[in-house]
């Protein structure tokens, strides 16, 4: 498994440069509820416009059976997520938690293991470490519950923000079992 170094220190510093963009001061980092979810539905559409992995009408299809799917878990408890705010108000990042149900592990005495999905930032906020901050928060409230190692599938967009974190790359694998939906769905893939 290939082990990667962590970088410390506040992301705007983690190469020694100030910013060129604007820092992330002003903005304010709060837990997501169900009043969200047209928020979290619009940043994990805009998640897979970005990675350029599926056509708009695939997307319009997903976002139909994410709300309810997200709804269900947030109120269960399987779900939760934080939202980034800017001083006006304006959800400019957000990013979730899936506690999924999962085999029995050596490690671990828990049924589900904590998955990161849908880390968004809005385009005019990047770069300012928002996302960091976000994945951050979702890493403590992870610890706080006692789950010992938390799992994401990374864009390449957002491989560096995992890797600052101190995310390894592991050796999971897959393979498609019907070719055409990968070419479809992957052949522009940008994230
Ligand atoms: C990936 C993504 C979430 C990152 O969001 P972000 O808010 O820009 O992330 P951060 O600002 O924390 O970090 C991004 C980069 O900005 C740098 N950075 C952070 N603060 C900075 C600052 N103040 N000034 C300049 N650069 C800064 C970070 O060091 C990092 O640099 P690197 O990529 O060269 O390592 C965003 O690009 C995105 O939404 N992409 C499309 C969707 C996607 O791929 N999501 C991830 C799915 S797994």
């Amino acid at each position: 498994m290939h082990q990667v170094q962590r970088r410390r220190g506040s992301p705007s510093t983690a190469r020694g440069q100030p910013s060129l963009f604007g820092s992330a001061r002003g903005i304010r980092i709060r837990p997501a509820t169900v009043r969200d979810l047209e928020t979290l539905r619009a940043h994990r559409r805009g998640m897979f416009v970005d990675m350029g992995v599926a056509p708009s009408r695939s997307l319009d299809g997903h976002d139909r059976r994410f709300i309810p799917w997200a709804r269900a878990r947030l109120r269960k408890g399987e779900l939760f997520g934080l939202i980034a705010e800017s001083r006006d108000g304006v959800p400019v990042a957000s990013g979730c938690v899936w506690l999924r149900e999962d085999q029995p592990r050596p490690w671990t005495e828990r049924e589900r293991s904590p998955y990161i999905m849908s880390i968004y930032t809005l385009p005019e906020w990047r770069r300012r470490g928002v996302a960091n901050r976000i994945v951050r928060g979702l890493l403590r409230a992870c610890r706080r519950q006692g789950y010992p190692m938390v799992r994401l599938n990374a864009s390449r967009m957002g491989l560096s923000v995992y890797e600052g974190l101190g995310f390894e790359r592991t050796t999971e694998m897959r393979r498609w079992l019907d070719p055409s939906r990968k070419r479809a769905y992957f052949s522009k893939r940008r994230g």
